[in-house]
């Protein structure tokens, strides 16, 4: 793994196994707070506004990038989470010390819950800060089931269908579709038609909504 500098100035990094960016390199931030955050988090804020804790599901823990947004927005916004994700090739910590995200975003504040996170024993929930709990497992997204009818927001940032296609089947959507509670939402970076087609398949209402900088559109699919 390798770090680079994306376009806004914040660190990604490059998988050679995959030949594939972690984030836009127009910006990692801009687009995880775009994706994520704003067309994600926030959306479902407004529905579930009685949620508590607002439970979100990750797949691809990675840098931990959109889960420290995350903990910054729901900080914010005065919201309690459970926030569970998925990792199989764990980042290593020396790698993690080194990204810039925690000294990009609000001075260094939120340095020792990002560290939290990737220090944390992996497959037990942790209390981040007292309205964060937190849990990461360390498995392969194919042969894990994701708890059914429990979580009111997804973030499926899996690396790019063209580099890792076995992870937009309609078997994995399916496996999220029963995780989401009804009125869940998933979110995801990528609107190409045959992952808009498979979101449909598995009983998802799709949703194209624009991208971030650099990025015509995104997906946002609901489960009615
Ligand atoms: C696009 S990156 C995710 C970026 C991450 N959300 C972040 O903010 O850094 C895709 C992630 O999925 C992970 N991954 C790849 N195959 C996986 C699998 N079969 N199960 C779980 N995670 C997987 C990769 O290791 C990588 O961390």
């Amino acid at each position: 793994m390798i770090i680079i500098t994306t376009k806004d100035g914040s660190h990604s990094l490059f998988s050679e196994e995959y030949d594939e960016i972690y984030h836009s390199q127009n910006g990692a931030i801009q687009e995880s707070r775009h994706v994520f955050i704003h067309s994600g988090f926030e959306h479902v804020l407004q529905q579930f506004t009685a949620a508590n804790p607002l439970k979100i599901f990750e797949v691809g823990f990675g840098t931990g990038l959109n889960a420290l947004l995350t903990v910054i927005a729901a900080q914010n916004q005065g919201v309690n989470i459970y926030y569970e994700t998925i990792e199989r090739y764990p980042v290593p910590i020396d790698v993690i010390k080194e990204l810039n995200y925690t000294q990009l975003l609000e001075n260094e504040k939120y340095r020792p819950p990002f560290h939290s996170m990737h220090l944390s024993t992996w497959n037990i929930e942790h209390s981040i800060k007292p309205s964060f709990s937190f849990k990461k497992n360390e498995d392969d997204m194919l042969s894990f089931l994701p708890s059914p009818n429990t979580f009111h927001l997804i973030y499926f940032d899996a690396f790019a269908p063209e580099n890792q296609p076995e992870m937009w089947t309609i078997e994995v959507i399916k496996k999220l579709y029963d995780a989401l509670v009804t009125n869940g939402i998933l979110v995801s970076y990528c609107s190409k038609s045959a992952f808009r087609k498979v979101l449909k398949e598995a009983g998802f209402a799709v949703e194209k909504l624009p991208g971030p900088p650099g990025k015509r559109e995104m997906v946002r699919a609901l489960k009615p």
